[in-house]
C-alpha cells in the first residue's frame, strides 16, 4: 500500500551486497551471461567473510547523507540468501565463512537511526532447478530459441507442479524476511520479467504480502502489481503518473567492482537528486560495499557531499512538493506544503540574474536558503529578475527562497 512516508522520504539508499562483492564479476548476471562459469562464480562463497560488516556504521552514514529509507539485497538472482533460511542451503550462513545472518543487524541498525527498512528480493532464482520448470508465458520448447540455461527447461517439457513448488519457496522465504526481523516497511522485488503476472500469481502474491503486513510498500516489479514505479538508470524526462523512485548506481555497477572508477561526481548526483525531488519522485541511490563490508571512500564522500547539501537546504527538500513547470523557471523548484514558499534551484552558476516568470503574488522576501542572505530583485516584462552573485552561491547548487504573500498563483496555470 502506498504510504505517506514513502512520498515524503525523497532519498533512499540501495545496497547491493553479496558474494559478488569480491569485485571481479557482476552480481548474478556474470554467470548468466557467460562471463564466468557458474561453478567459479559460486566459489566466491569461500571468500565471503563479511569480516568488517558493520551495518550500524552504514546506517549512520546513510542518515548523514539525508536518506529516510534503505533497501538491501536480501537475495539477488544468484539465489544466495543473506539471511538464515530454512528453505534452502544456499545462504551466506551455510555456504560462506561469514556463517551468520546479515539481515538481522542491518534491520536493527536502520531502525535505530529512525529510517524505514526495505529489503530487495529477486523473484527469479537462477540457482534453483524448480525455477527452470516452465517457459515464459507464450513460449514453448519449439519456439524458445534463447540459450537461457538458467531460466527455462531448455527443450524439455514444462513441469507445472515444480513451478508451484517454486512459487511456494518464494512465498516461504518472503515470510521469513518479512516476519523474522519485526516489521519491514518496503519490499523491493526484482527479476519478475521472465514470467508473466499470471505465472507469478501476482495478485495473490500481493494479497499474501498484505496478509503478513497490510502497511507494506511494494515496488512495481511484481509485474505491475506494486505501489510505485521504478525507472532505472535513465532519469525520467516526464514524471511517471504513479508515485515513483528512480534507482541509479553511483558508478556503473550495482555491486562493488574493482575496476569501476567511473563515479558520478557529487555535483552530478546532487543535481540528479534535485531532478527527482522537483519532479515529485524519490532517488534510490545505489552503493556497492566491498566483500568485507566496508564502503569505498569515494562512495562515502559522495554520500557525505549529498548529505551536506541536503542539510544546508533541507527546508527546500523535506516537507515540500514538486515544483513549477519549466516554462516558468529554467531550473528545478519545489513548493512548501502550504504553498506559500517557492524554492528555486539553480543548477548552473549564473553571473547576474535568475529569472522567473508568471508569479502573480506579492513577494515578501527573496533570500539565499543556505546563508539566509537577502537578495535584490526587480520586476520587468512580467518577470522577476533576481540578482545572484557568484560569491553568494552554494558550492553545489544554490536554492533561492521566495516568500509569498499567500498561496502561489501562477499566470497561465
Ligand atoms: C536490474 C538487474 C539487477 C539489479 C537491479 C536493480 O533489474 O537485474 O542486477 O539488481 O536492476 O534495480
Amino acid at each position: 500500500m502506498m504510504q505517506q512516508w514513502f512520498k515524503d522520504a525523497k532519498l533512499g539508499i540501495f545496497i547491493h551486497y553479496g558474494i559478488y562483492c569480491d569485485g571481479n564479476w557482476s552480481e548474478s548476471w556474470s554467470f548468466h551471461n557467460g562471463d564466468v562459469s557458474y561453478e567459479r562464480y559460486m566459489q566466491q562463497c569461500e571468500q565471503f567473510t563479511a569480516s568488517n560488516y558493520d551495518p550500524a556504521k552504514w546506517a549512520k552514514l546513510f542518515k548523514k547523507a539525508g536518506a529516510n529509507y534503505v533497501v538491501l539485497t536480501s537475495k539477488h538472482h544468484d539465489g544466495v540468501a543473506l539471511f538464515d533460511t530454512k528453505y534452502s542451503d544456499l545462504s551466506v550462513v551455510k555456504k560462506t565463512p561469514a556463517q551468520r545472518d546479515l539481515i538481522a543487524p542491518y534491520v536493527k541498525a536502520v531502525r535505530d537511526e529512525g529510517m524505514k527498512v526495505g529489503l530487495y528480493y529477486s523473484l527469479l532464482d537462477w540457482s534453483d532447478l524448480r525455477y527452470r520448470s516452465v517457459y515464459p508465458e507464450g513460449q514453448s520448447p519449439e519456439n524458445y530459441n534463447k540459450n537461457d540455461i538458467y531460466g527455462c527447461p531448455m527443450g524439455a517439457p514444462e513441469d507445472p507442479e515444480k513451478w508451484e513448488e517454486f512459487l511456494q519457496f518464494d512465498r516461504d522465504q518472503l515470510r521469513e524476511i518479512l516476519t523474522n526481523y519485526g516489521k519491514i516497511d518496503l519490499i523491493w522485488f526484482d527479476g519478475d520479467w521472465e514470467r508473466s503476472a499470471k505465472q507469478w500469481k501476482a495478485p495473490e502474491m500481493r494479497e499474501y504480502l498484505h496478509g503478513i503486513n497490510p502497511e507494506i510498500v511494494i515496488n512495481s516489479r511484481l509485474r505491475g502489481y506494486g505501489d510505485y514505479d521504478t525507472p532505472e538508470q535513465g532519469a525520467p524526462v516526464i514524471a511517471p503518473a504513479r508515485p515513483w523512485e528512480f534507482c541509479m548506481t553511483i558508478n556503473n555497477n550495482w555491486g562493488y567492482r574493482k575496476h569501476d572508477n567511473d563515479y558520478k561526481t557529487s555535483r552530478m548526483i546532487i543535481r540528479i537528486f534535485c531532478d527527482c525531488l522537483t519532479m515529485g519522485g524519490n532517488l534510490l541511490l545505489d552503493i556497492g560495499p566491498k566483500a568485507d563490508g566496508t564502503i569505498d571512500p569515494r562512495q562515502e564522500q559522495i554520500l557525505l557531499d549529498l548529505g551536506s547539501w541536503i542539510e544546508d537546504n533541507k527546508e527546500a527538500v523535506y516537507g515540500t512538493e514538486k515544483g513549477i513547470d519549466y516554462r516558468y523557471f529554467l531550473g528545478g523548484s519545489t513548493v512548501s506544503k502550504d504553498r506559500k514558499t517557492l524554492y528555486l534551484i539553480s543548477y548552473d552558476r549564473p553571473d547576474e540574474y535568475l529569472c522567473v516568470k508568471g508569479i502573480k503574488n506579492q513577494i515578501n522576501r527573496i533570500s539565499v536558503l543556505h546563508s539566509d542572505e537577502t537578495l535584490q530583485y526587480r520586476h520587468a516584462a512580467g518577470q522577476l529578475w533576481i540578482n545572484l552573485a557568484r560569491d553568494q552561491q552554494h558550492r553545489f547548487s544554490t536554492v533561492i527562497k521566495i516568500d509569498l504573500d499567500g498561496e502561489l498563483e501562477l499566470a497561465g496555470d
